[in-house]
């Protein structure tokens, strides 16, 4: 930390992460990366039990083919969580999003409970079978998105980043329209992640129309455009 930022009051940061260390690392990137969408992962044990875990370290990467990404650390024990065991075995997991209603029960199931534990069970959650993939979505979430493993990359011993592909979608009635397909956010209320315990709510919601250039020219009238510094 050096400049002073006169205007704030405050103290402008400018941080090197080589030497910085890792659990800073995370602060920083946690608190200002925000908000990140959670999906709340269910997967299938070896036994066959449903495994259900929520993940920050979230998004979508693309549609064409259409791919989302996961970072999943490794328990404090060094081994690897419940849900990259089960993906690496079975290949298959949905994404469950986060609303309102549900963000209590996924707290929940953040909790490192023994494997014989059914967290879903424990958050009063029920599930309700997929179509493309023997693991089950979560009944309760707004949104689930069935997927197959496209690939894990290992970071190291304890990172890994999970690329799926998303083989269907399901919504609860409400929120996509059927005719648009467009998202219902009054229906949806979808939750984000903040740094440790804060989240968001979706609840300022504004709009910014993108113009082409030839609009923003004829918004401009006869105003000379700005020269590049
Ligand atoms: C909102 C939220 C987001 C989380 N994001 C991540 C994440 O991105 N990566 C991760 O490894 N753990 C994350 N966790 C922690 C896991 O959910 C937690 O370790 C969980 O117990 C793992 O369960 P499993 O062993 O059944 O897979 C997050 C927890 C919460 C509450």
């Amino acid at each position: 930390m050096t400049d002073r930022n006169d205007e704030g009051g405050g103290v402008a940061a400018d941080i090197g992460f080589d030497a910085l260390d890792p659990a800073l690392r995370y602060k920083l990137l946690v608190g200002v990366v925000v908000p990140r969408p959670i999906a709340f992962v269910t997967t299938l044990g070896a036994d066959g039990q449903v495994n259900a875990a929520p993940f920050s370290f979230f998004n979508v990467f693309s549609e064409e083919p259409p791919l989302v990404v996961l970072g999943l650390q490794s328990k404090p024990d060094n081994s690897p969580k419940d849900t990259t065991a089960n993906i690496r075995r079975s290949g298959e997991f949905v994404v469950n999003l986060v609303d309102e209603d549900l963000a209590e029960a996924m707290n929940l199931c953040a909790v490192d409970f023994p494997p014989e534990v059914s967290e879903l069970a424990e958050a009063g959650l029920t599930t309700a079978p997929c179509t493309d993939i023997a693991v089950p979505r979560i009944a309760e979430a707004p949104v689930s998105l069935e997927c197959r493993q496209e690939m894990m990359i290992a970071f190291g011993p304890h990172r890994d980043l999970l690329i799926g592909q998303v083989v269907r979608l399901h919504a609860r009635a409400g929120i996509i329209d059927p005719v648009s397909y467009r998202t219902n956010m009054q229906a949806y209320r979808p939750v984000g992640r903040l740094a440790g315990s804060q989240y968001s709510r979706q609840s300022d919601v504004f709009s910014m129309v993108r113009e082409n250039l030839d609009e923003w020219q004829a918004r401009q009238g006869a105003r000379p455009p700005a020269r590049s510094p």
